[in-house]
């Protein structure tokens, strides 16, 4: 066993911590205070490769693995978790199933432009009335000639309205529930595909969060992704790596909120002394540095199953449960060592409180993650 990152790790984790200080981190509480998605941003990160970090590079990638995806959303979500998403969404959740189950034309049009950043991605599943029941949804797909029609929308669609391809899930064969279930690919300029309300967000406020409605929306039937009736196999896989993403965006978004609150430990003095100096204080610390290294370990773990084809699904639901909990504890614990200050947004940590909240919820909530472990131990 060897703990030790490989020197294309290291590079990585540089490259993605020295870009994310110097041109996300200026930005990010603007951005978040005026709910802003900056396309430059994204375009950016196209150039230095981290929007196809894990594919061959004949489809557009740069030819790493999910561990090198994972530390590239760490090092954005510890100044901004609003970009940290938006890579995670576009990664994980709309060029994974491309890369996956696409034929080998849909990897040339779409997993291609995806990897290299020319286009954005986005996933979608959630319902109105389909959330942590993801195989209630109601989104119909029937076939007719040559095109799918499809009638419905799907809400909390990160990227949403920015993206440019769109995977989502509808029912072929309502009767049949999750067997009736296919996926396909869309365009945003598809006839009948529309944008609906954007949600005002308490976290994650520079990452755009919209509804999508198919209004007889006509997708052509060869971008149909993987068989009719596999759509819903193919949103859980999705989501297994997906939660491992979600995973390392909370390491993230908690190494953001240590960093701060270690340096305002030691800056802040009350009593004629740094309140690091406080056993109150340098505890809190010490259990939050330990929730951080804890939680980066079971992330980087399944990140490592998956780059070496072994099976990562209970592990990948117990980072994203531990990380998740572990950045809203942290976050929360940053805020209280900056008292007052902390309270207000002079200072980061509010908005990693905040921008914590989500991990816990999204990509399957804490309480599905214990479903999925609990299913996996009953097998
Ligand atoms: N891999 C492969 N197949 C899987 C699977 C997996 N991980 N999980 C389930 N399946 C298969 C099962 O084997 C089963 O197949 P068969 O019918 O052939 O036996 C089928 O799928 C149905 O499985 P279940 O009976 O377990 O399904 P269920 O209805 O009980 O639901 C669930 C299981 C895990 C609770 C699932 O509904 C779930 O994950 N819910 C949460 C949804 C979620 O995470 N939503 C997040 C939305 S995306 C988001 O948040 C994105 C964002 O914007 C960032």
């Amino acid at each position: 066993m060897d703990f030790h990152l490989s020197e294309e790790h290291e590079m990585i984790r540089k490259m993605v911590h020295d870009f994310a200080e110097a041109e996300i981190a200026p930005t990010a509480s603007k951005r978040d205070e005026e709910e802003k998605f900056d396309r430059s941003i994204f375009e950016h990160m196209a150039e230095l490769g981290l929007t196809g970090i894990p594919w061959p590079e004949m489809y557009g990638g740069i030819g790493s693995d999910f561990l090198a995806y994972c530390i590239a959303v760490e090092e954005l979500s510890r100044f901004c978790a609003s970009t940290g998403v938006t890579l995670s969404a576009h990664t994980s959740l709309a060029s994974w199933p491309l890369f996956k189950f696409g034929s080998e034309e849909q990897k040339r049009k779409y997993l291609t432009p995806l990897a290299k950043g020319e286009k954005l991605g986005a996933y979608g599943l959630t319902e109105s009335g389909s959330g942590s029941d993801a195989g209630a949804m109601k989104t119909t797909a029937r076939l007719e000639g040559d095109y799918y029609i499809l009638n419905g929308s799907k809400i909390f669609i990160t990227n949403g309205g920015e993206a440019d391809i769109y995977v989502v899930f509808a029912l072929t064969d309502p009767a049949n529930k999750h067997k009736g279930t296919t996926a396909f690919i869309v365009e945003k300029d598809f006839p009948g595909f529309l944008i609906g309300k954007k949600e005002k967000k308490m976290g994650i406020r520079s990452s755009p969060t919209t509804e999508i409605i198919f209004d007889q929306c006509k997708i052509p039937k060869e971008n149909i992704l993987g068989n009719e009736g596999e759509g819903f196999k193919i949103a859980m896989m999705t989501l297994d790596g997906g939660r491992n993403g979600i995973a390392a965006q909370a390491v993230g978004i908690a190494q953001g909120a240590l960093d701060a609150a270690t340096a305002y430990a030691k800056e802040r003095h009350q009593f004629g002394k740094p309140i690091i100096a406080n056993q109150g204080i340098s505890f809190k610390l010490a259990d939050m540095a330990t929730l951080v290294e804890a939680a980066r370990l079971l992330t980087y773990q399944a990140a490592w199953l998956e780059s070496n084809g072994l099976p990562y699904s209970k592990e990948s639901a117990m980072s994203k449960l531990f990380a998740g909990d572990a950045a809203m504890k942290v976050t929360t614990e940053a805020v209280q060592i900056f008292g007052g200050y902390g309270y207000t947004k002079d200072y980061p940590v509010e908005r990693f409180m905040r921008d914590a909240k989500i991990t816990q919820i999204y990509e399957g909530t804490q309480e599905i993650q214990r479903m999925v472990i609990a299913r996996a131990l009953a097998k």
